[in-house]
């Protein structure tokens, strides 16, 4: 591939923006080419910090901009449609925040514009680019701990003071994490891309304003396999992942929804011939930029979609964290 064939813009100016503009410029095919925000001065003060060549003081200038090939959607959660709806009209290809969408309606909203459009577009749920992933998939796919009959996982972060409360709480924030993973892996080991759960059980702990600060879900799956995923997003930052099989359990040292260069550890135990394995899976490049030259990939050769995350598994993850958050309001 030709160096730095994609221009990209970026919408919003948040730390999240700032990641990506990083990994724009670490990327083998992306150019780092304009930047909006709703203030001049921040968009300013963005595009000069990453020597962005052209800055605009609102987001829909930035679709406007013919030389613009790719947009990065860094905005709230609850702006995601709107703006893919926008990108695609304007023949851009799109990177989106996670969650994509809040609502399985807003996907359909979004999708009856993007999916009629010339565009990529992929949700940025940036850890399934990693190679720790693909290491699990293969892990999983060898059957090394047999059939998968159960997951656990905790996600938790403190971050609720931080996020837009209009944007959701912590299942759209942190929940979407480990559904995203263990569905993954659910479907990988039953051959397929992803699997949907037949089953979802959920509670939780709302505040005043109806805001999720902490909810658990049980999944079951085809063949008996259950999942129990508990995320909170006021109690401080914890990871936890353990997959059970019929021949052995994987548990995670490292954090897999934000794996790093150099630690990405966990433990094998197969219990047939008894062996303890403890993995790293390190990797050449930073988290972010495995997304972005994921996505470069993908345009390059005109492929709407991205191998690590496809539309159908976006709205398989929307529709989850839908119920999940509809159970957890109502048992409040
Ligand atoms: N993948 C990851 O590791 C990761 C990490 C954190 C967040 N995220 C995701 O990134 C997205 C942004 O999260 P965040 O915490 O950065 O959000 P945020 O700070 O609330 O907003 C991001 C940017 O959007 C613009 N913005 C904020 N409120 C707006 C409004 N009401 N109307 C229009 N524009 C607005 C602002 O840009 P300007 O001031 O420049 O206009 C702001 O800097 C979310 O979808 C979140 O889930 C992902």
């Amino acid at each position: 591939m030709s160096m730095k064939q994609i221009k990209w813009g970026i919408l919003g100016t948040s730390m999240i923006s700032a990641t990506m503009a990083n990994a724009i410029q670490e990327s083998a095919a992306g150019e780092l080419y304009a930047v909006g925000s709703r203030s001049m001065t921040t968009a300013t003060n963005f595009a000069n910090q990453f020597g962005i060549p052209v800055c605009y003081d609102n987001f829909q200038k930035v679709l406007d901009d013919p030389e613009v090939n790719a947009v990065y959607i860094g905005l709230p959660n609850h702006l995601h449609k709107d703006w893919m709806i926008r990108c695609a009209s304007a023949g851009k290809h799109i990177l989106c925040e996670k969650p994509l969408v809040i609502s399985t309606d807003e996907y359909a909203e979004a999708f009856a514009v993007v999916g009629n459009a010339s565009v990529f577009c992929m949700e940025a749920l940036m850890y399934r680019c990693h190679p720790l992933v693909a290491r699990l998939c293969d892990i999983i796919r060898n059957k090394l701990i047999g059939d998968i009959k159960a997951f656990t996982a905790v996600y938790m972060a403190d971050i609720a003071h931080l996020a837009n409360p209009v944007a959701g709480g912590s299942i759209m924030n942190l929940g979407c994490y480990p559904v995203s993973l263990i569905r993954l892996l659910a479907g990988i080991d039953q051959g397929k891309s992803f699997a949907e759960p037949v089953m979802i059980s959920a509670t939780g702990r709302v505040n005043e304003n109806n805001r999720d600060n902490q909810a658990s879900v049980l999944l079951k799956f085809d063949n008996d396999v259950v999942a129990a995923v508990t995320t909170a997003d006021d109690m401080g930052m914890y990871h936890q992942f353990e997959i059970y099989g019929t021949k052995g359990r994987i548990s995670m040292l490292t954090n897999p929804w934000l794996p790093s260069e150099n630690d990405n550890r966990f433990i094998i135990y197969q219990s047939d011939n008894n062996l303890t394995t403890e993995i790293n899976v390190t990797a050449e490049k930073t988290l972010y930029t495995y997304q972005i030259d994921s996505v470069n990939d993908s345009i390059s050769v005109n492929s709407r979609e991205c191998n690590q995350i496809s539309w159908q598994d976006s709205l398989g993850n929307a529709t989850v964290l839908e119920e999940w958050l509809r159970q957890v309001q109502k048992s409040n």
